[in-house]
């Protein structure tokens, strides 16, 4: 940008009362994904709404594929304030602040729609109210990438019982790893940044995450079954720095607000758009893909059973499942 037009467009935000400071500010966002995923997706959304509405004063600069660390390192940071923000997935974001896990138990949402309807509803809101008092940072955005699948290197999966023997890896949840424990194995947490390196080495046989993220992180190159048992869908919530947004003008968080607003709406419909087309990619390039036998009920059964009762008190108590649910219309 020419000198002479960033005064000017300067001089306009600060009549707008989009900048707070009499310089201009570039945020730094984390996103734990590589380029040509969900979370990039959202979060080049955000930054060309955010520069837009702020005339170009306000930047975002964007650091892709855990560059910045894991994305757990990216919470404690954004909530030291040094760094400005982080698009992560919300099973790394919810051992920060359990009550997230009701939106992680396996099953509970059953599709694209319900995911933004607990997200953009009463529930949503109160979870968002509840990451600032617990992990100082606001969610102010979500990316909806869909279902998270297993995959693996070794062989087709229809049961849980064919998961004996296999080294799956999880994220750090305690959600993810009890369920695979109600599926019969004890599966290996690992930070997310560590996951293709692990794969590549055969450290481990597989892991779960969805079809975008798969084709994203090019797992294909490491990975040869799917098998789709949808058990959590992915939400991958855009969060700021408490901290940072309190410094902001009132003007100022309500473009950053306004902003991730745009940027989940288009989240939801880049999924629509793109899911179906990357499953049939990853088809092209030799993965393989199995489908659960019977449906899922065999994998979904014994996990709503064993695993639900287990965070009733993580997520705020049994009732907050039953107004999740009612949410739903169930
Ligand atoms: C994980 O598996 O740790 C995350 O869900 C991956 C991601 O952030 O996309």
């Amino acid at each position: 940008m020419r000198p002479k037009s960033a005064g000017i467009m300067l001089i306009v935000a600060i009549l707008l009362g989009i900048s707070g400071t009499a310089s201009a500010a570039t945020f730094k966002m984390a996103v734990g994904d590589a380029q040509g995923g969900t979370q990039w997706e959202l979060a080049s959304f955000f930054k060309q709404s955010l520069e837009r509405k702020t005339q170009g004063v306000h930047r975002v600069a964007l650091f892709p594929n855990g560059q910045l660390g894991s994305e757990e390192d990216t919470v404690n940071e954004a909530a030291m304030g040094t760094l400005d923000m982080s698009v992560l997935a919300i099973n790394n974001l919810a051992p920060f602040s359990p009550t997230l896990s009701v939106l992680t138990l396996p099953y509970i949402v059953r599709n694209a729609d319900e995911a933004r309807t607990l997200v953009q509803g009463e529930i949503g809101r109160e979870l968002v109210d509840n990451t600032v008092r617990d992990a100082q940072v606001r969610i102010v955005g979500w990316a909806f990438s869909g279902f998270r699948v297993l995959t693996n290197s070794r062989k087709p999966v229809t049961n849980p019982e064919d998961l004996s023997g296999m080294v799956i890896r999880v994220p750090k949840n305690e959600v993810m790893i009890e369920t695979y424990q109600a599926w019969g194995i004890n599966p290996s947490p690992l930070a997310w940044s560590e996951t293709f390196t692990a794969l590549q080495q055969k450290v481990v046989d597989g892991q779960d995450n969805p079809f975008i993220t798969v084709a994203a992180m090019k797992f294909d190159e490491v990975q040869k079954y799917i098998t789709p048992i949808r058990y959590l869908f992915s939400l991958e919530p855009l969060v700021i720095s408490e901290e940072v947004f309190q410094h902001q003008t009132p003007a100022m968080q309500d473009a950053i607000l306004a902003a991730g607003r745009e940027a989940t709406t288009h989240s939801y419909d880049y999924l629509q758009r793109t899911e179906r087309e990357v499953r049939q990619q990853l088809q092209a390039k030799g993965m393989e893909i199995v489908e659960p036998a019977g449906g899922e009920e065999a994998w979904a059964k014994v996990a709503m059973e064993r695993v639900w009762p287990r965070f009733y008190d993580t997520v705020g108590g049994k009732e907050k499942i039953d107004a999740t649910q009612r949410a739903l219309g169930r």
